[in-house]
């Protein structure tokens, strides 16, 4: 009786050990949570948004022809692979250079959420989208640390000259990374910092360059797919989520 009680614990001990391995085995590799004590990397990089006379001046400034991504607007969004029916997170959306454009590919069927942390900003995209009849725009209040989006709601973000806007870049990518589904891409454009060949502007402005940002996007658990050749001033990059 008591070499069967034995023996009945010894297999339950087993069995409890197993499942546990199964589930660490089968656990998807979810990044660590968030950094809660990140220091910002840019304190301010962002407050002149939020003067008065911010919505005037920045709409004029971010859609303005002197802008790269302005002028490549069309070939920019041919390049980010976008489908039908795809749910699309514009991060750091500004005044809507790109969010309506990509509204428009992805169709009734898709969804655009257009995220910033600036009001006057959400607000022209809401105009915007308005002024071109489209009701798959959504804009969504950012927070400087998370996107404010549902875990796995969004198959696709994109990030336009904004990566080196965000203040606490390894919580928030982590973030990013709850909020896309697995499998879904994250396409990230940003300014090359070259010393020597950058201007004085850019290499004082942006933080890092782009080794130091794909290092950090993949420390937050993404994966560096490919690189898209297309501008000269700004690189473009695709990572997944696996
Ligand atoms: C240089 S602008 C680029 C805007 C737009 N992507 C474009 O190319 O025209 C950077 C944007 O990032 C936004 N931003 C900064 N931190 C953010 C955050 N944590 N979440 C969402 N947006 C943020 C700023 O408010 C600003 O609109």
């Amino acid at each position: 009786m008591k070499l069967h009680w034995i023996r009945s614990a010894w297999i339950g001990c087993i069995t409890i050990l197993a499942l546990g391995c199964a589930a660490a085995t089968n656990r998807p590799t979810v990044p660590p949570p968030s950094v809660v004590d990140e220091s910002s990397v840019r304190p301010g990089v962002n407050a002149l948004y939020f003067q008065p006379d911010a919505l005037e001046k920045y709409t004029a400034v971010l859609e303005g022809e002197h802008r790269e991504v302005v002028q490549h607007r069309d070939e920019i969004i041919d390049a980010i692979g976008l489908v039908e029916g795809m749910v699309v997170a514009d991060i750091g959306a500004g005044t809507g250079l790109s969010t309506t454009e990509i509204a428009s590919r992805v169709g009734g069927d898709g969804l655009v959420f257009g995220v910033d942390i600036v009001p006057a900003f959400l607000d022209r995209i809401r105009e915007r989208a308005k002024a071109e009849l489209l009701t798959n725009v959504t804009v969504v209040l950012g927070e400087e640390r998370v996107t404010a989006l549902e875990d796995a709601s969004v198959d696709l973000a994109f990030m336009c000259d904004t990566y080196h806007h965000i203040e606490y870049p390894q919580t928030y990518m982590h973030s990013l990374f709850r909020t896309l589904r697995p499998g879904g891409t994250l396409v990230l454009i940003d300014f090359e910092r070259i010393e020597g060949e950058a201007s004085p502007a850019i290499l004082s402005h942006v933080r890092a360059g782009k080794q130091t940002v794909i290092a950090e996007v993949s420390q937050a658990g993404f994966v560096l797919e490919s690189e898209t050749e297309l501008l000269e001033h700004n690189y473009y990059l695709h990572f997944r989520r696996p």
